[in-house]
């Protein structure tokens, strides 16, 4: 058997996908999710599901599974919600990850993967951001991916816990909910399959970095496998660091949607202030790792499960 990787999260849309890839490299994966966003059915056959809650008691997970490593996924996912209940936001994602990272120092969990999220850089005056910034999240969904990091730098003073945070950029592909308030990949193309009309606010022309999910589980998996020793600041954007406007997104899904319809004009929504593209070349040095799936394949990809999920 190889190592035991428990999966917080691994119910959800990348978390399945994290499973899947795991699982594929020979190790022994459990998941610990309470299905509040993600399915039980998306639990890959091959991992045991532990439904428990980040927020409660985990130990029952951490005494039977054992765990050598963790990778931590489960959070409130909602920037608005984050804005609307910040309590709870912080609730789920700082004190539910504080819990995750006690059990696992109290476990001997040798290191947590951490999802961070692009939101801890905030607005910035340059479109490509890169790790050494300075973060001002603009959110509490930002500002608490933000303090896990700090969490997991103290756990690592104190205990000798390893860690990794990536920064993910916009993640998109099968099994991302459509009914989300981001994942515009998703949203648009169960809308555009369903004879819809998406609307596209403030232009579309801003610019964001698009990853495929199985090029950030990989990246993931490999993060189990590298040498951390003398990595003093271990956060890494995990993105193609290229830009793609709404706008040619939504060109692309009309193709692999077979579509022709044309896009509603929304607003200018406040917050939509800037292009977002994330540096990733230390990521690609630490890991000799870099995105595979190209955008047109990806949404293809993305468009045709939907389709079949109809
Ligand atoms: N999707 C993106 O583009 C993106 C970008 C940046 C960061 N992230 C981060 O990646 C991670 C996974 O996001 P996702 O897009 O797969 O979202 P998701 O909602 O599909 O997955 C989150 C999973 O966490 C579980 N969960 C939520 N609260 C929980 C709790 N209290 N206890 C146990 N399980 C709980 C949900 O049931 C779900 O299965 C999150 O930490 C998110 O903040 C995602």
């Amino acid at each position: 058997m190889g190592r035991k990787i428990l999966v917080t999260g691994g119910a959800g849309f990348i978390g399945s996908h994290v499973t899947e890839e795991l699982l594929g490299r020979g190790y022994e994966v459990a998941v610990l999710d309470n299905l509040s966003g993600g399915g039980a059915d998306q639990v890959p056959a091959g991992a045991r599901l532990y439904e428990l809650d980040i927020t409660e008691s985990v130990e029952s997970a951490f005494e039977e599974f054992s765990p050598d490593d963790v990778i931590h996924l489960a959070a409130q996912v909602s920037v608005a919600v984050s804005m609307q209940d910040p309590e709870m936001d912080a609730r789920i994602n700082v004190l539910g990850s504080l819990n995750i990272i006690g059990a696992a120092r109290r476990h001997g969990v040798r290191r947590i993967v951490y999802a961070s999220s692009a939101a801890c850089y905030g607005v910035q005056d340059r479109d490509v951001l890169s790790e050494e910034m300075r973060c001002v999240p603009a959110s509490f969904y930002g500002a608490s991916k933000y303090a896990v990091e700090h969490c997991l730098l103290s756990a690592r003073e104190d205990s000798g816990l390893e860690w990794a945070a990536l920064r993910f950029a916009n993640v998109y592909g099968p099994r991302q909910d459509p009914h989300g308030e981001a994942g515009v990949v998703a949203i648009f193309a169960r809308l555009l399959l369903d004879g819809g009309q998406p609307k596209i606010f403030g232009g579309g022309e801003l610019k964001r970095d698009y990853i495929f999910v199985e090029d950030v589980a990989r990246a993931v998996a490999l993060m189990l496998e590298v040498e951390l020793d003398g990595c003093e600041d271990p956060i890494f954007n995990c993105s193609t660091a290229l830009g793609t406007t709404t706008n040619q997104i939504y060109e692309l899904l009309k193709v692999a949607c077979s579509s022709g319809v044309d896009a509603l004009a929304g607003p200018w929504r406040p917050g939509d202030v800037q292009s977002l593209i994330l540096n990733n070349t230390r990521l690609k040095r630490l890991l000799d790792w870099a995105p595979r799936v190209p955008l047109e394949e990806g949404i293809g990809r993305t468009a045709e499960y939907f389709r079949d999920a109809t």
